[in-house]
């Protein structure tokens, strides 16, 4: 499923962000920074040790903040580095957070000069965030950068997820 808004292409996508080549891939990390499981293992995996050897030289990242390193052995140029909050029930500024996790990924790559960039669905996993609400903030927030992107890529990691991320961004674009 695509939109376009202000020449900027918003996809929702189904499959393995680690394949994506584009300007940048956000990565879902912890705190530490220094790799995980889901998509953080998957990444770390396909980019190989220098990642890890860059990530170490920053020294961890905030909750609603990112990092950007170079992509090492991946085809996207650049990694993002982002965290998630964790799913407390809703009652500790999780959707503030999550939503400042993409509003700050999404300047960092601006800041860099960078045209693409693909998000996977950020503390849905590991994380617990409910999907539909999750989905809901990333479609506002890549909505708010149309214009200031060429592509913007929702990437899903099964089809399920891809269809409540696109049904999140109809309806906030029609909003
Ligand atoms: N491509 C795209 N999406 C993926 C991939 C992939 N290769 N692999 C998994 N996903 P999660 P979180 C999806 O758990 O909830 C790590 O240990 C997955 O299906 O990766 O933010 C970190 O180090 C789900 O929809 O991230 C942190 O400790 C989505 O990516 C913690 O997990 C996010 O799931 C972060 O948890």
């Amino acid at each position: 499923m695509r939109i376009e808004r202000d020449e900027t292409l918003i996809e929702v996508v189904t499959g393995d962000i680690t394949t994506l080549a584009l300007d940048a891939i956000v990565n879902a990390a912890n705190e530490s920074l220094l790799g995980g499981g889901g998509v953080d293992g998957a990444i770390h995996r396909a980019a190989g040790p220098g990642l890890l050897a860059e990530c170490r030289s920053i020294g961890g990242c905030p909750t609603g903040e990112a990092r950007i390193t170079r992509g090492h052995d991946l085809p996207a140029r650049h990694v993002i580095h982002t965290v998630g909050p964790v799913w407390h029930g809703g009652g500790r500024n999780e959707e503030a957070l999550l939503a400042a996790a993409y509003r700050n990924s999404f300047a960092l790559a601006r800041e860099h000069g960078l045209a693409s960039i693909a998000f996977p669905a950020i503390s849905t996993g590991i994380y617990g965030f409910p999907k539909d609400r999750a989905a809901r903030i990333a479609a506002r927030a890549a909505l708010a950068e149309a214009g200031a992107f060429a592509r913007i890529v929702l990437c899903c990691f099964n089809a399920g997820d891809a269809v409540v991320y696109a049904n999140a961004l109809r309806a906030e674009d029609a909003a």
